[in-house]
């Protein structure tokens, strides 16, 4: 077994998976949203600390698997220096105490293999990846093999929502409340421009639209339901048509035979509901992680920590580094 470590943001996450059957054996994840939420986003150095609680208390919990490990797996990049040092030293301590192989982790292909927890891996794949820090296409031929096709020029899909949930006084994370909100809206009484519409490339962008929602929030009664409800209704409509935009660009260049969300933003309802009438257009089987993956988590890590154990990819000790940013999968 392999015990895996995640906390690259704010979940304090460790998992016990069976090298053989890819059966995810243990699983726990503590979130600290509600300690962030007063702040309106992840304080990374309040994050750190919290994982210095959490990850102990967790591990205590996999005393019992400690006999049949083979392997201790942990994310180094990308993610918030501060926090992913937490991990990594609790990683590299239980590397030297329990005397086992380590194995550094991409977060980013922690949430592609989200998709194939318990199951085969499907490859070659086509990913939209939607999560508070990317935006991105990806185009997968095997875990060693990744390509990003289009990315964000500035910030995400996810961070936006969080930053007009922020705006609204609604707390964080944005992504589920603006959501929620947007139900209860008219998405036609805001006009928000759909970024890049008339740019022929497929890239992704968000300041602007998030710029537009906020001169449109300096019109409006904050207090008032209704209100909130409308900005978000119409951010939603702008952010979900400008991913649709792209995807149904490079659908028409070519499609692909398998497509998948991954990304905590993969939640999104209606996002998948539009992506999900695209790829029937096109005869694109769709990939779905289980919402309880969609986030960060642990059972993802674990699951790419598989294939890297088959593959022999560990990494010594006084090599593991942790990266906050990656320009790519190399
Ligand atoms: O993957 P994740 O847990 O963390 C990162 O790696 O960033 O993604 C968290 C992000 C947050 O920005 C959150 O607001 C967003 O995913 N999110 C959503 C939804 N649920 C979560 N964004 C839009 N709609 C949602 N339903
Ligand atoms: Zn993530």
């Amino acid at each position: 077994m392999i015990l895996s470590i995640e906390s690259s943001c704010d979940d304090s996450s460790i998992s016990i998976t069976n090298i053989d059957t890819k059966e995810l054996v243990y699983h726990k994840k503590i979130s600290q949203e509600l300690q962030h939420s007063v702040y309106g986003g992840v304080v990374p150095e309040l994050a750190a600390r919290l994982h210095v609680e959490a990850l102990p208390k967790i591990l205590l919990e996999c005393k019992e698997y400690f006999p049949d490990l083979k392997a201790i797996a942990v994310t180094n990049a990308p993610g918030l220096a501060v926090t992913l040092m937490e991990g990594v030293m609790m990683a590299k301590a239980l590397s030297l105490s329990l005397d086992l192989p380590l194995i550094a982790v991409n977060h980013l292909k922690g949430h592609i293999y989200s998709l194939f927890i318990e199951k085969e891996e499907i490859m070659p794949i086509t990913i939209l990846l939607v999560s508070g820090g990317h935006t991105q296409i990806i185009e997968a031929k095997s875990l060693n093999d990744m390509n990003i096709i289009a990315s964000t020029m500035d910030d995400s899909f996810g961070e936006s929502f969080d930053k007009v949930s922020k705006m609204l006084g609604l707390g964080y994370p944005g992504g589920p409340v603006v959501q929620n909100y947007a139900l209860k809206g008219d998405n036609e009484r805001f006009d928000f421009p759909v970024p890049l519409r008339q740019n022929p490339k497929i890239a992704f962008s968000y300041s602007g639209l998030k710029n537009a929602v906020r001169l449109a929030i300096e019109t409006i009664d904050k207090d008032n339901e209704k209100d909130r409800a409308d900005i978000c209704a119409c951010f939603q409509k702008a952010a979900i048509a400008h991913i649709m935009q792209k995807t149904k660009k490079l659908f028409s260049i070519s499609a692909p035979k398998d497509f998948a969300i991954v990304g905590g933003a993969s939640a999104n309802i209606y996002l998948r509901e539009n992506l999900e009438k695209l790829c029937a257009k096109y005869k694109t089987k769709l990939h779905l992680s289980s919402l309880e993956y969609c986030s960060d988590n642990a059972a993802m890590i674990g699951r790419v920590a598989i294939e890297q154990y088959k593959n022999n990819d560990f990494i010594k000790i006084n090599e593991i580094d942790i990266q906050s940013r990656l320009k790519d999968f190399s």
